[in-house]
C-alpha cells in the first residue's frame, strides 16, 4: 500500500472564479427573442413536440376557434366558400378549411423550428414572419394590421387544449411571449 507521501498529487481545483455556472454553458439567445434564458427556449421546444405530434388537429382547433370568434373574416378567404361558420367545429373536413388550418399552424411550426435550430440568431424566423405579414398586405384587401392580434387567443386555446394539465401559468407565459414575438414580425412585414 502506498503511503500518502508517494501518491501522485491531484491537480488543485480551479479557482472558484473560473468555475462555470450551468447558465454559462448554455447557448446565448438572440436578443430579439422574448426569452433571455436558453432554458425557456428549451422548454418551448419540448412543449412544441406535443403540438407537432398532433399537428393536423392542432391547426384545425386553432383555425376553427379563430373563425368562430371572427365570423366576419370568413368572407375574406376564397378557400372557405363551402364552410358554414355557424356549424363549424375543429372536426370539419372541408378541404379548404383543412388546407388553411395546416398552413397557419405551419407558420408557427417553422418559427419554432428556426428558433430551435439557431437560438442565437433568429433571422430565419423573423424573415418567415415578415414574409407572411407582407403577403397579407398584398393579398388580403381591406385587412387592418390590428387583426393579427385576433389569433392570440385561438393560438393559446389550442396549446392549452393539447397540453392539458401541463398548461400551467409558466407554459402560458412562455406561449404568450412566443405569440407576441410572432406578432411583432408579422406586423413589421405588413407595415413595411
Ligand atoms: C397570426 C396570424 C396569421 C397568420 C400566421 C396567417 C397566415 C396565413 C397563411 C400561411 C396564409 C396562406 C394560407 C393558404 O391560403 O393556404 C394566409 C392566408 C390568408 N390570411 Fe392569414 N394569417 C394570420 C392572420 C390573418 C387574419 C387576422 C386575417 C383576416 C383578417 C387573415 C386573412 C387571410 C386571408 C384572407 C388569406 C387568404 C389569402 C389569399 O390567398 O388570397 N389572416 N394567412
Amino acid at each position: 500500500m502506498g503511503s500518502g507521501s508517494s501518491a501522485p498529487k491531484a491537480a488543485p481545483p480551479p479557482p472558484a472564479t473560473e468555475e462555470k455556472s450551468p447558465e454559462a454553458e448554455q447557448p446565448q439567445t438572440d436578443p430579439r427573442l422574448p426569452y433571455s434564458n436558453f432554458r425557456e427556449v428549451f422548454t418551448l421546444k419540448n412543449f412544441w413536440k406535443t403540438i407537432r405530434r398532433n399537428e393536423k388537429d392542432c391547426g384545425k382547433a386553432m383555425f376553427a376557434r379563430y373563425l368562430k370568434q371572427q365570423p366576419d373574416n370568413k368572407a375574406m378567404y376564397a378557400k372557405l366558400k363551402n364552410v358554414d361558420v355557424s356549424t363549424l367545429d375543429a372536426a370539419c373536413s372541408d378541404t379548404g378549411f383543412e388546407t388553411i388550418a395546416a398552413n397557419y399552424l405551419k407558420v408557427f411550426d417553422d418559427v419554432v423550428q428556426a428558433v430551435e435550430e439557431k437560438p442565437g440568431d433568429v433571422q430565419a424566423a423573423c424573415d418567415r414572419l415578415t414574409a407572411v405579414g407582407k403577403m397579407h398586405r398584398t393579398k388580403v384587401s381591406g385587412m387592418d394590421s390590428s387583426a393579427f392580434q385576433q389569433m392570440e387567443e385561438p393560438f393559446l386555446f389550442m396549446v392549452g387544449d393539447v397540453l392539458q394539465d401541463r398548461f400551467n401559468e409558466k407554459a402560458e407565459t412562455l406561449f404568450r411571449k412566443f405569440f407576441q414575438f410572432c406578432l411583432k414580425y408579422l406586423l413589421e412585414g405588413f407595415n413595411k
